[in-house]
Parts: C-alpha cells; structure tokens; sequence
C-alpha cells in the first residue's frame, strides 16, 4: 500500500469512529426520550420499540467493533509487522484476524444488547441453513482452507518471484488473498492463481531474502582456449550491476557442440526479480569481453580438411615465435640459427590446462620441453602431498634429467595456468650435441645443481650422480658421444 493511500484509509478511519462514537453517545443520552417516541409512533407497543432501539444500538456497536477490530489489524500486521519483518503481513492472515476478531466481538455485544436471547438455540436449529451455505461456498471455502494452509507452511511471500499454475506463470507476488494468490508477471500482467489450484500444484519458488542464481549459456570456437574463455568470462560479469559479489560466477563448458563448445555461466543476484535485465546486462558484457580478449562466437560451421603434402614455409609463421622462443632459451646459446632453426621445426607444440600435469614423476622419458607460454611447477611427493620446489616460467626448461641420462623423471611438472610447452626428442638433441660440446656441459652443469636441489628437499634422492662431471660423463655414455 502506497503513504498517501494508507493516510486517506486512516483519516476516513478517524472520521467514521468519531461519528460513530457520536452516534453512541447520543443513543445512550437520550435512550429514554427515543424509546418514547417510538413506543408513541407503534401505538404504544413497548416491545417493539425496544426491540427497534436495540437493534440500533446493536449496529453502531457492532460498527465501531468493526472499525476497533480494523485498527488493530493495522497496528498488528501492518506497523509492527512490517517493523519485525519488513514487509505487511499477507492479506489472508489479516483477514482470518479480522473475521474471528470480529466474530467475537459482535458476539460479545450481541448477549449484552440482547440477554434474553439463546444464541446456541439459534445455531442449532439452522443446520439445514448450514447445509445450502457451505454447498454454494464450497468453492469459496476451498480456496480459504487452502490459502490457510499454504500460508501455515509459509511457502512463499509477498516479494516473492515464483512459477505456478497448469501455464506456468512466473512473476512477483504482490498479494496472498483469502481466495487467490496475486502475481504480477514480467510483462506486467496481472495473473490470479487460486489458491486451491496453488495447493494442488508443483511452484518454484525464488523466495526475495535467498540468493538465487541463473544460467546464461555461450559458445566460443574450438580454436580458442577454454582456460582463456573461462577467466574473461568470469571477470566480465563478476562486476556487473546486480550480480551479486558475495559468490564468485562459475564459467562451466557443458558441451562440446557441433560448431563449437557450449558454455554456461553461473552467478548469483542480489534482486531476482530483476533477472530479465541482469541476463541481458551479463550478455552484453560477454560480447564486449570477447571482443576485447579476441574470443569468437561459434556460428554454424563446417570444417573442410585437404590433405596437400605438406610444402616447405607452411609453418613459417609459427615457428617463427618459436625459432624466437628457443634462441632466447640460455643452454641453446651455443647454437647457430639453421641449428635453433633445426631444433624449432622438429620441435611440436603441446597445450596445458591449469592443474594438468605435463611430466609424471617415475616415468621414462626421452624428450625435454621448453615453456614457451605460461607456467609450470616442479612438484615432489612430500608424504603423500604434493610440494612445489621450483616454479618455471615462459624460457624455462625441464624434462632434460630424463632425456639425457635416460633415468626416470625426477619430478612431476604440473601447468600454473593454461601453458604452452615445446616438446624436443631425443633425435634433434642428439644433433646439435655433436657439433655443440659448450652444450652438453652447460646442460651437465645445469642437471647437477637440479639434482642438488632435490637431493636437500629431504624427501627426494634422485638416483646418479650430483656432480658436473659425473652428469656429464653419464650424458655421454647415454648419446654415445666421445
Ligand atoms: P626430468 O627428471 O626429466 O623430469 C622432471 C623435471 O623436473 C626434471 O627433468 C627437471 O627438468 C625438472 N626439475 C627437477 N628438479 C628441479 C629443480 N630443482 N629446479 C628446476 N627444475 C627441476
């Protein structure tokens, strides 16, 4: 109810108790005087007149019972209510109180204006008038008992955005009558559901003090990353209006579809019933991150595969990146560029989800790989938990232990973040080894202090030896170099 709506409610209220005490007041003043004059109008009929006065005395009592009874009911569900809670107590409760309230109090004033009467008699006798009353209010009653029981399970409130009826309708509650339950859907539409229908019903309910959540699905393209889609996803929305910052949205891909993975976003909203617009904000603000972060929308595509042998530059463009990424790698200094060259094209890329392990520890090995985007640890079992003792960024190498001694892996290596590591075999290090001498030491040297390291971290002994020399000499003995 709107201020200025309740305030002329009030001050008619005001003004119907003051005419009816007035009312009262003159009845009781001049009883006797009225009692004559109406016995002098009958022809002297005591009986009757008094019968007259009675009644109405009975219907200015029963008035301001009435208005007494209303005055409560405000004080009660409306003020103190709507103080505790925040919000006027449903209409349906309001008007049980009324009833019974009212009820009783007219009862009350009926045996004291009228004392000779038997009101038990009364009802007795009327079963049969009871009888057609409850047949033509069956459906009346119905719809009552079943918003009294719906409202004694408090299912629901006014505020309230909830999903009902045989066409499922979705909206706001606006009223719980003793008839109906009032919703005003999204398109402002008012829709009244029964509340015997309701009873009978499944109806979700997105209650207003509960923090619900939505599902906006996306799709990107399969050639972009899910690692990258995910975290600029999550970041777009995470700050738009009405998602609410108490839990983070979580970017799930649900599918890998026809034209591209399908995503879905999770977040959560401070006002639900605002939904309709906060779903368009937060896709609007993934399109705008998409485009930002170079994503693309997957739209129906078909991929065409020819198989051409392959032709010399075709691969020009990456390796390039790649040629860059290795001559900046130290240990490959010693190398001349056909030989970085080399050691680009036999190289073969390979991409990491965040927490995916690239090298398990035990394993045999016969390649190392450089870390060409994102990073790595270096993990060892420390009693059954994992302890990082090195963490390797984009120039980084590792897996050289395995490659060049031909022992197990020393260690797991397991991606930070979404990383892309060079891979190099065996077969192209075996080249560059025997034109390189300056490389195999430095990565002897190298091998020797990693094994140091492990060797301290107490629960680690990797096997062979932790001296230059004698890397260098197992090296050796591996690639069969002089
Ligand atoms: P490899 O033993 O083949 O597989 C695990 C790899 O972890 C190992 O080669 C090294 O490349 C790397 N590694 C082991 N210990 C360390 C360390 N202390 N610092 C950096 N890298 C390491």
């Amino acid at each position: 109810m709107t201020v200025p709506e309740t305030n002329r409610k009030l001050v008619t209220s005001l003004l119907a108790t003051a005419f009816v005490l007035l009312a009262i007041y003159l009845e009781v003043t001049f009883d006797s005087q009225l009692r004559d004059l109406l016995r002098a109008q009958m022809g002297g009929i005591a009986a009757q007149a008094d019968t007259l006065v009675n009644i109405l005395r009975l219907v200015l009592l029963g008035i301001l019972a009435f208005l007494v009874v209303r005055a409560f009911g405000f004080l009660i569900f409306g003020v103190a209510h709507r103080f505790r809670r925040g919000y006027e107590a449903p209409s349906l409760i309001r008007n049980v109180f009324s009833i019974i309230a009212f009820t009783a109090l007219f009862l009350l004033i009926f045996t004291l204006v009228f004392p000779n009467v038997d009101l038990g008699a009364l009802f007795t006798t009327s079963a049969l008038f009871g009888v057609i009353l409850g047949l033509a209010l069956q459906d009346t009653l119905g719809n009552f008992f079943s918003g009294i029981s719906l409202q004694a399970d408090r299912p629901f409130q006014v505020g309230d955005v909830i999903t009902v009826g045989t066409n499922r309708f979705t909206g706001v509650i606006e009223e719980i009558s003793w008839r109906a339950i009032k919703i005003r859907t999204f398109q402002n539409h008012v829709v009244l559901v029964n509340n015997s229908t309701a009873a009978k019903e499944a109806i979700e309910v997105c209650p207003r003090d509960n923090l619900n959540a939505r599902l906006v699905y996306f799709n990107a393209l399969y050639t972009d990353s899910p690692a990258k889609t995910i975290h600029t996803v999550r970041e777009a929305v995470r700050e738009a209006d009405n998602v609410s910052q108490k839990i983070t949205p979580i970017v799930r891909m649900r599918n890998l579809g026809d034209n591209g993975p399908d995503y879905e976003l999770k977040y959560w909203l401070d006002d639900y019933a605002k939904y309709n617009d906060t779903d368009a904000l937060v896709r609007q603000r993934i399109w705008y991150a998409f485009r930002r972060a170079g994503l693309n929308f997957a739209y129906p595509t078909r991929t065409l595969f020819v198989d051409r042998p392959s032709k010399q530059g075709l691969r020009e463009g990456i390796d390039d990146a790649i040629i860059e990424r290795l001559s900046a790698v130290d240990i490959f200094e010693p190398l001349s560029s056909e030989e970085t060259a080399m050691l680009a094209h036999a190289a073969a890329s390979h991409i990491f989800a965040p927490a995916e392990t690239v090298i398990r520890a035990g394993e045999p090995g016969s390649s190392m790989f450089v870390v060409h985007r994102g990073r790595v640890s270096v993990q060892i079992d420390d009693n059954g938990r994992p302890r990082t003792v090195a963490t390797l960024s984009e120039g980084a190498f590792f897996g050289e232990m395995a490659l060049f001694t031909g022992e197990p892996r020393s260690a797991n290596i397991v991606a930070d973040e979404e990383t892309e590591v060079l891979e190099i075999g065996h077969d192209a290090m075996k080249h560059v080894f025997e034109t390189n001498p300056a490389l195999v030491e430095a990565l002897s040297q190298i091998i020797a202090e990693r094994r140091q390291a492990l060797t301290d971290s107490e629960s680690s002994s990797p096997t062979g030896s932790n001296e230059p020399a004698g890397v260098l000499s197992a090296i050796k003995r591996f690639f069969g170099l002089k």
